[in-house]
């Protein structure tokens, strides 16, 4: 059975206090959720540890948007596993195309990642996609594979979340037509060898396109940015119909 995740990437928004007004608009929602769907929220590396607090007993699973592969060592401006795991955080977003793009992650440091994420008992959200310029050259399906390919070496698929998130979609109001945006996540899913892996939609997910995006067979959840900022537009997203 495929789990339904959503989860919330923050980004670089919210300090420990929004992070806190947040929760007391949200959780509020939660009691209308059907209870199979695993509801996470990314915040900032700052905000996990009070969080972590309030979300105790609670639904919600908290995710880091980014881990190390080392368990210690002079990595000035890094965070490890075991500093994640420890505060009770479960889940870990690894490359992020504004990573990938931004702070010169690879493939093989995606890699890294998720190997030091799953040997620590979280569970990685693996993000792929294409730009713009690939797409319209008709690469898409290439370079997902390739993704795949080089992400994935040694990475145990018991474990695993992945978003489909085209950089084209990401913050632009530009959503991937939920068809397509299907279309590919079952092109990802044929080059999985666990069919189970639940694959997320991700890119201008908003709560007036996500009941659409959900009733797709492929898509088994959202990442959502900019719309899971805000308590209200995040519930009815969780709480998509
Ligand atoms: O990881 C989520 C993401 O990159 C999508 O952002 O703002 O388009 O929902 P947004």
């Amino acid at each position: 059975m495929r789990k339904i995740v959503i989860a919330g990437n923050w980004k670089m928004f919210k300090t420990r206090s929004e992070s806190e007004d947040f929760l007391r608009g949200f959780l509020p929602h939660l009691e209308e959720t059907p209870s199979e769907r695993e509801v996470v929220l990314c915040p900032p590396f700052t905000d996990l540890s009070v969080m972590s607090k309030y979300l105790h007993g609670s639904l919600i699973q908290l995710g880091a948007q980014n881990v190390h592969w080392e368990e210690n060592g002079a990595y000035t401006g890094e965070i490890a596993a075991p500093m994640l795991t420890e505060i009770g955080v479960r889940y870990v977003i690894v490359g992020h195309s504004e990573r990938r793009q931004y702070f010169g992650e690879t493939d093989a440091t995606v890699n890294l990642r998720l190997k030091a994420a799953q040997k620590h008992g979280l569970i990685p959200i693996l993000c792929v996609g294409e730009t713009k310029q690939q797409r319209d050259a008709g690469e898409t399906e290439k370079l997902i594979t390739t993704q795949l390919e080089k992400d994935l070496v040694d990475i145990d698929q018991n474990n695993l979340v992945i978003a489909y998130e085209p950089i084209w979609a990401i913050g632009t109001g530009d959503t991937c037509e939920s068809k397509e945006a299907n279309r590919v996540i079952g092109l990802i899913r044929s080059q999985l060898t666990n069919p189970n892996v639940s694959i997320q939609y991700g890119g201008s997910v908003k709560p007036n396109n996500i009941d659409e995006i959900m009733a797709q067979p492929e898509i088994d959840g959202a990442l959502v940015g900019g719309a899971s900022l805000e308590a209200d537009s995040f519930a009815r997203i969780v709480n998509y119909q």
